[in-house]
């Protein structure tokens, strides 16, 4: 069985409070976008197996693919193994969430091949026990999240954008991201673009921001400058740093703007920078 593994950005992602467990409370919006891993699940009769492509990174039990495949197999009680394989499009450390993506694509994965059938309810249990952003992929619609991340609002996106995704090759340990806020907390600095949303069956325009930006762009001055360049390019409706980076975002309500721009970007940040045009909310 194969499964695309969708990637997601962060439209707005506010730190609302510190919690007793370190982590801090959230209200981010998120939606997913085309950009995606690809995830395939077998049956075995035996271990975990996990291979990968695309991306050098562990395929041992710290993988958290892997990690979602035993703690399926502990939770069900089922006596049988898998064969995993993970085609990585998603950069890792990106902001993106590729590791969680994968994680959410092999517990739905998993479940349909056994025909388990778990409630929504045990696998979010199963996703939060993971990490704050696996919950959202177990679902198909934009969210506003809450809690660590993990509680999760289905809402409608009304806009209808391309992204242009920037990473400048490296990853931003987001442990390190939430620390540095932590220090020294103050609030992002709203976008000049909302986003429409309908939630409850109410139009409410919810404004991009994002918490982390000031923290990172403290120490990681390429993510700081690719935000400002990219805001400053001709059909950018307006850009922002994704989750906690490494990637900035760029929103276009035109495929071909996003594409002009992208060019642009590889002239400018030169070709060690990771580029891709994405629709935001595919269907
Ligand atoms: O849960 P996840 O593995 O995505 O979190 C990675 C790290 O980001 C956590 O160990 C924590 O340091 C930080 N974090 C946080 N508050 C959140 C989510 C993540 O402090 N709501």
């Amino acid at each position: 069985m194969q499964l695309e593994a969708r990637a997601k950005i962060n439209l707005s992602l506010r730190i609302t409070g510190k919690r007793p467990d370190g982590f801090h409370e959230l209200e981010t919006l998120m939606c997913h976008l085309s950009l995606h891993d690809d995830v395939r699940v077998e049956e075995t009769s035996g271990e975990i197996a996990l291979s990968l492509e695309g991306a050098d990174l562990s395929a041992g039990p710290d993988n958290l693919a892997w990690r979602a495949a035993d703690l399926y197999f502990k939770q069900t009680g089922l006596k049988k193994g898998a064969k995993i394989h993970l085609v990585k499009r998603i950069p890792a450390g990106g902001g993106l969430a590729g590791g969680s993506t994968d994680a959410a694509a092999v517990l739905r994965g998993l479940d349909r091949l056994f025909g388990t059938n778990l409630p929504f309810a045990t696998l979010c249990d199963l996703g939060g026990q993971l990490g704050s952003d696996i919950n959202f992929f177990l679902q198909d619609r934009p969210a506003i999240c809450t809690g660590r991340g993990e509680k999760i609002e289905p809402v409608t996106l009304l806009d209808q954008w391309h992204v242009l995704l920037l990473n400048p090759g490296f990853g931003v340990p987001t442990p390190w991201a939430y620390k540095t806020y932590a220090a020294d907390p103050k609030p992002g600095e709203p976008g000049r673009l909302a986003a429409q949303i309908e939630r409850n069956g109410e139009k409410v325009t919810w404004p991009l921001v994002n918490d982390l930006e000031p923290p990172v762009f403290s120490k990681y001055f390429w993510i700081a400058e690719a935000k400002s360049w990219l805001r400053g390019q001709p059909g950018v409706l307006d850009s922002m740093m994704s989750g906690s980076g490494a990637t900035v975002l760029a929103l276009f309500a035109s495929e071909q703007d996003a594409l002009r721009v992208s060019e642009a970007a590889a002239a400018y940040f030169g070709p060690s920078a990771w580029r891709h045009v994405a629709a935001v909310n595919p269907v």
